[in-house]
Formats: structure tokens, sequence, C-alpha cells
């Protein structure tokens, strides 16, 4: 019988504690993660074995483990969190890391239940009333459009559309689902070292001004300030779903990668299984 992973119940859910646990079995973890050749050959080329393989170990007996992991691969343990390889991120350590940036950003690539992700920490509390020209680091709320160019809807929605309330910003902190849509590569956070990935930050979403979340296949670039509703579909069925997500600046991807909702639990970073049909455009 095929093992099963148990996800904590989503907190808010109608009689959550009386529901039957979140089960996903190890097929659907890898549908959404590491299961395409692209995937498979980026991870080789970081040096590194599949986080799925890792990470699925949490079995029932052990409770379940909602919680977000740091993923260091091989050949990249001097950056800041170089030490911490699958060791639950601690909020705070963003906090701290934060201050030591001229931009006052921190973030991690890291792994949640198989799937890779980003976790990118910002003092938009801080900045949110400060004038563009002052260049102080905050998330931003714009217009997405699909690869056509046709308008699909406003960043804003986080707020107004209650669909999309688990995304509204909070924290100073976002979660990204991390395969690149163009060809399901993993972008990191400052994985590698150039003018897209420099601790530096310009407001309006263009592709200047580092601090981008960049992918080592093709030099796609996306810039986890800017958030955006966009449309992407389904590889293997075509059905189409519209996501909020952080918007692409630069590179042959045709649109940005979407958020996954999070709390912090206890001072650990928990995500939320709330748009799982979200994750699928490289299945
Ligand atoms: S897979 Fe990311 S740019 Fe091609």
């Amino acid at each position: 019988m095929a093992r099963r992973f148990r996800l904590r119940p989503v907190p808010g859910e109608a009689d959550a504690a009386s529901e039957s646990p979140k089960l996903i079995d190890r097929r659907e973890f890898m549908r959404h993660s590491f299961n395409t050749a692209a995937g498979v050959i980026t991870m080789a080329s970081l040096g590194a074995v599949g986080f799925a393989s890792l990470l699925m170990g949490q079995s029932d007996a052990d409770g379940g483990d909602s919680s977000v992991r740091y993923w260091v691969p091989t050949g990249a343990e001097d950056i800041w969190y170089g030490g911490a390889h699958l060791e639950q991120m601690q909020y705070q350590s963003f906090v701290e890391e934060a201050r030591l940036s001229a931009t006052g950003m921190a973030g991690a690539s890291g792994v949640w239940s198989g799937l890779p992700v980003n976790v990118i920490y910002l003092p938009h509390d801080e900045n949110s009333q400060a004038a563009p020209e002052e260049n102080k680091p905050q998330f931003q709320f714009m217009d997405g459009y699909n690869e056509s160019g046709a308008y699909v809807g406003s960043g804003y929605e986080v707020d107004e559309e209650p669909e999309y309330e688990a995304l509204s910003i909070h924290d100073n902190m976002i979660i990204i689902f991390s395969r690149c849509p163009h060809l399901c590569c993993i972008p990191g956070w400052q994985l590698v070292t150039n003018d897209f990935t420099s601790d530096q930050w310009s407001p309006g979403g263009g592709d200047a001004g580092g601090n981008k979340l960049f992918c080592i296949c093709h030099s796609s670039r996306y810039d986890p300030t800017v958030i955006e509703k966009n449309r992407n579909r389904n590889r293997t069925n075509g059905s189409e779903f519209d996501y909020i997500g952080v918007k692409r600046t630069g590179g042959p991807a045709p649109v940005g990668m979407p958020l996954i909702p999070f709390e912090v639990n206890g001072g650990v970073i928990e995500a939320l299984d709330d748009f799982k049909d979200w994750y699928t455009f490289c299945e």
C-alpha cells in the first residue's frame, strides 16, 4: 500500500478538528514537485537529490509536517542559511538576516511538502508609505497580463477578493512556489551572483535593481516584491487557472510564479495548502 502523509488542517476551516486529516500520497506530492525531466536535470545540475525523497519521511505517526524547511544546494553552503539544510525556517532568522542587508530584504530557498519554494522577507510595514523615489523595498500591487498581453487582473485582489484573503500580505513576508513557468526549473534566492541577484532594489517592477529570483536554466527573472494576478495552465490537461503571484521581469518565462499562503506558528513558518491547482503548471 502506498505510503501516505498527513498535512495539518488548514486553520479556519469549519470543524477542522473533527475532520479527518488531509492525506496526500507520495504520487500527488511528486506530481506537484520534481517529476519533469527539466526539474530533474536542474536538481542534478545543482548537485542535489530530489526534495521530495527527503521531506516525505514525515509520516502519519509523526503528526504531519506543514513547516517550510531550508534547502541548500551543494556548493551554496556559504549563503546565510547554508548551515541549516532541511531545518525548519524560523521567522526571526529572516528578521535578523534582513538587518544585515542594504535593502532590509532577506530570502531563502526551501522546500515545503516536497515542493520547491522561496521565502522572501522585506520591511513592507515600515516602508509602505515611502514614495517610490525613496527606493525603499515594499510589496507593490500591479496589474497582470497573460502571455498574449491580455489583462488578467490586479494584485490588489489579495485585499479585495475574499477568495484570496489567505494571501493578504502579513508578517512582511511571502512564500513563492518556485517552478519556473518556462520549462520548470527551480529559481532560487541569490544562489548565483550577478546584477539581477545583487542586494539592490528599484520600484516599479522592472528588470533592473537586483534581488530578483533568478532561474539558472535560461535566465528568467522574477521580482518577489511585485504582487500581480495572472493566468497559467495545467500542462497535462490544458485547463487554465488564474492565480496571485510575483511578476516575471525578464527572460523566456511567459508569466510569474504563484504565491503560497502561510502562517507563523510559534516562530516557525508553515505553509497552507489552499491553492494546490496553482502548482500544476509543470505536470
Ligand atoms: S526553465 Fe527557467 S528560464 Fe527556462
